[in-house]
């Protein structure tokens, strides 16, 4: 089979969150089923000066807001995927990929009806011709609807990533963009008198998917749904969810530079090492005898970042101790900020992206913790129990998924979940703490999660099924 991906993220020199870990795994994991793999993504600044890509002779030129437009396009190559790049200075070559200063930048609808259109323009070029066109969240949202009015042969599955961003516009902006006015309605990308990108892609595509079994039943109802239940639900068995796996070799303990000494499962004295260089590095009132609990998250209020605010401060008194890195939201920030210059011992909050730092915090926190309210997949759980730190997780989505929670009866289990309250948030800080008085229940469950798998050779099978059934 021949796909082509669209996306706007490829790791790590074009990532704002899981999106772009994913397009840098799963399309290779295709390709090395045997498949026909392309990926196209916008030449962001990042991925021009890595050099993986290098300009070609191709130009396209198509209609974009009104007036003909051109793209260069670059290309490279990446575990057997063909890697396209549509250049845009103007829109592309920017500090980062979807804005500045928390919000996204004003000209987003230009730039991701630029890019949608460019692919869908690159997608007739390539050979041979992609069977499915698999587009990624909203900011490729635009492609089914080309697809369509261009009336192009190729399938879409449109994967959706997060259903809380959708890209919603004034129905005016429809004038923005170069399709024909009939596809301003329910069937199509007006939802509720707006233009809505994510909307329109699942009403227009062939099938839906989302990155976990448990996410793409609960968006089906009102409190997940985020306004678009009815809509999901309506496309029937064209809707599934497919788990994400992670790259096992991209994340793993026994090769990463960035670890104090690297460590394999049968052998976790390297990760002591780990444990101790991560107090070092963070000031962190070192060998109290009690619990580091680590956090690598995008700050924003599906992440649960308040609930963490909320149960900070029994977990000091406990003698819990807490290293977040995270970016985003501005007041977030501040106030995690400020919480840690209260307890300058025991918090450490670091802001901003730092890969590397995040590396370390899985690779040397005792436990991991992830209070989301929603989550469609979530990786870093999984990098947390591949690199030894037991996952504290809300119940909810791709995390109710990939971790199981604790059974003392039964020394079953990889984690603690809970009710993503403040309740569950103070019950499951309890449970972690009694569990870290008991070294020998700590060392199984640690067991249990450092023996998992999440080969990405497990969602294969289940793409395939859904590009077969689209092709016939
Ligand atoms: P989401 O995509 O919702 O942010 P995921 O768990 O799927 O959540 O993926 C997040 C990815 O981004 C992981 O690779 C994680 O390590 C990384 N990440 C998140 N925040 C930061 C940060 N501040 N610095 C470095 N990496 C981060
Ligand atoms: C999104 C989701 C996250 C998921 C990632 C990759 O950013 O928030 O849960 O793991 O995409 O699919």
């Amino acid at each position: 089979m021949n796909i082509l991906f669209v996306a706007t993220e490829l790791a790590p020199h074009a990532k704002a969150g899981g999106l772009g870990d994913v397009m840098a795994a799963l399309p290779m994991a295709l390709a090395r089923a045997g498949h026909g793999v392309s990926l196209v993504v916008p030449l962001h600044r990042g991925l021009k000066r890595a050099g993986e890509f290098r300009a070609t002779s191709l130009e396209m030129e198509f209609p974009a807001g009104g007036k003909m437009e051109r793209a260069r396009v670059w290309q490279g190559k990446r575990g057997g995927v063909a890697l396209w790049g549509i250049e845009k200075d103007e829109y592309f070559d920017r500090a980062q990929l979807y804005g500045e200063g928390g919000g996204d930048y004003p000209d987003s609808l230009e730039r991701f009806n630029f890019f949608a259109r460019a692919a869908v323009e690159l997608a007739r070029y390539i050979e041979p011709t992609p069977e499915v066109i698999q587009v990624n969240d909203w900011h490729a949202a635009l492609v089914p609807a080309y697809v369509r009015a261009l009336g192009l042969p190729m399938k879409t599955l449109f994967t959706i990533h997060n259903l809380r961003y959708q890209g919603e516009f004034p129905a005016q902006d429809f004038r923005k963009l170069d399709l024909p006015e009939g596809i301003f309605r329910p069937e199509g990308l007006e939802f509720f008198g707006k233009l809505n990108l994510l909307k329109g892609a699942i009403t227009l595509s062939d099938a839906v998917n989302t990155v976990s079994p448990t996410y793409a039943r609960e968006i089906q109802k009102k409190e997940h749904g985020c306004g678009l239940h009815d809509v999901l639900r309506g496309k029937g068995k064209w809707l599934s969810g497919i788990l994400n796996g992670i790259d096992e070799e991209v994340w793993n303990p026994a090769t990463d530079g960035e670890l104090k000494k690297n460590f394999r499962r049968g052998n976790l004295a390297g990760r002591l090492e780990c444990r101790v260089a991560l107090e070092r590095e963070t000031g962190l009132e070192p060998a109290n005898g009690r619990p580091i609990f680590g956090m690598v998250t995008r700050l924003v209020r599906e992440k649960g970042v308040d609930l963490v605010l909320g149960a900070a401060g029994e977990m000091v008194q406990q003698g819990g101790r807490l290293v977040i890195l995270g970016a985003g939201d501005p007041v977030l920030e501040k106030a995690l900020t400020e919480l840690a210059g209260k307890h300058p011992k025991q918090i450490v909050v670091r802001t901003g992206y730092n890969e590397g730092f995040a590396r370390r915090i899985f690779g040397g926190s005792d436990f991991f913790l992830m209070p989301s309210r929603s989550e469609p997949c979530g990786l870093t759980q999984m990098y947390a129990m591949r690199y030894g730190a037991i996952p504290v997780v809300g119940d909810v989505g791709g995390l109710h998924d990939t971790v199981e929670d604790w059974n003392l009866e039964k020394k079953m289990g990889t984690g603690l979940r809970f009710e993503p309250t403040e309740k569950g948030m103070r019950g499951a800080l309890s449970r972690a703490l009694a569990l870290w008085d008991t070294p020998s229940m700590m060392k199984l469950i640690r067991q249990n999660g450092i023996k998992k798998s999440w080969s990405w050779k497990a969602a294969v099978p289940a793409y395939e099924k859904i590009y077969r059934s689209l092709v016939g």
